[in-house]
């Protein structure tokens, strides 16, 4: 597949060949990326300590926002403290590498993140994969493998097939087998939870078992990515994990655009209010429409047409339109690629209204 070349982009529209089209596409859930606060607070940190951090954290790296937002995370998060990752992709490989001090087997589902999956292995734990959400399969396993030390781990938000894990209950059986439970909550930061928390909030999760990991990159606009769980794990993470101890950080600057876009996503509900009344807006809109909707109020929507050469036709059509509704194939998705179309906190009511009525003319035009 094609890949596509932006030549620039705003919060809801990107210039593609020169044209400028509607986006509705990405991860960035509150549209922060773009947010004149979190832009502004980069530039100051790009003067103040320039691009890069130049060293690792615990060599010479290390910088007051590199801490700062880490005790914002663990603040908001309500959780002991939080450690600061170059990526969501890392944060898993840094939270494997502290699991397989003391645990031996990991329990993924098998619709989670590759990143899981790599990371398991490349720390040595022994992965076996359950049924996606398939909870009864999970205690079987866990069963079987009494006696071991069992992570059990999963994505939050599986964004792409419309539904939140059974956080609870992934909770209930990582009690009942002694298991540490492992959460990636990438696509749940900023979007679930009564006040957009993500995971912890969403199902009211606390205490000692649970290490979440999450990505900057997705509804907080920015880059990185952390580990949040209780202080002496935490504590762990930074004297032994390899993938901490051996990677330069995120520039502090962007380290201080995270702060502000950690204010401006949780200090008021105007973003996640927005977001929530746009999804709901695009799901009334699609099922009008017929077309399928998540299964949860995600704001991503994932589906694919009959054939390859209608997706083909209605993306062209789309674009013709003026809007830029992605055709992806990304890895573990439909083989013959799939729309996901993604609604942000930042789209008026009029892009929101364009994208629809354009889909509803693109799918009759394209029978
Ligand atoms: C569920 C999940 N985990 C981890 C990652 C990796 O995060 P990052 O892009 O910050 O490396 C992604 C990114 O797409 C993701 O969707």
């Amino acid at each position: 597949m094609a890949r596509l070349t932006l030549q620039a982009s705003r919060a809801t529209a990107v210039t593609l060949e020169g044209r400028e089209l509607a986006y509705f596409g990405g991860c960035g859930y509150l549209g922060l990326a773009h947010h004149p606060r979190v832009v502004e607070a980069l530039t100051v940190g790009l003067a103040r300590y320039g691009v890069s951090s130049g060293a690792a954290r615990e060599t010479t790296g290390n910088a007051a926002p590199h801490e700062q937002l880490e005790l914002e995370l663990a603040r908001r998060l309500d959780v002991g403290a939080s450690l600061l990752l170059p990526e969501g992709y890392t944060a898993n490989f840094a939270a494997a590498q502290v699991l397989a001090g003391d645990h031996d087997l990991a329990l993924i589902d098998e619709h989670s993140h590759a990143s899981l999956f790599d990371a398991a292995s490349a720390a040595r734990l022994d992965v076996r994969s359950f049924p996606h959400g398939d909870l009864s399969s999970l205690r079987t396993l866990c069963s079987a493998a009494r006696g071991r030390r069992i992570v059990i781990a999963s994505d939050t938000v599986f964004p792409s097939l419309g539904h939140i894990a059974p956080l609870r209950e992934l909770a209930f059986c990582a009690e009942d087998a002694q298991a540490a439970l492992w959460l990636d909550d990438c696509h749940g930061l900023g979007v679930i939870g009564a006040h957009g928390l993500g995971a912890l909030e969403h199902a009211n999760l606390k205490g000692g078992r649970v290490v979440l990991t999450a990505t900057l990159s997705k509804a907080l606009g920015c880059y990185g990515g952390f580990l949040a769980a209780d202080s002496a794990w935490i504590e762990r993470a930074r004297a032994t994990a390899q993938a901490y101890l051996g990677t330069t950080p995120i520039p502090p600057a962007l380290a201080a655009a995270a702060c502000v876009a950690l204010e401006l996503a949780f200090d008021q509900v105007e973003l996640i209010g927005r977001l929530r009344a746009n999804t709901a807006l695009v799901r009334a809109g699609f099922e009008r429409l017929e077309l399928p909707v998540p299964d949860d109020d995600l704001p991503v929507f994932a589906f694919a047409l009959e054939s390859r050469a209608r997706m083909d036709a209605v993306f062209a059509d789309l674009c013709a339109r003026g809007i830029l509704a992605p055709l992806i194939r990304y890895p573990g998705g439909p083989a013959q690629g799939n729309f996901r179309i993604v609604v942000s906190a930042a789209h008026s009511l009029e892009e929101l209204e364009h994208l629809l009525d354009a889909l509803r003319s693109s799918l009759r035009g394209n029978p």
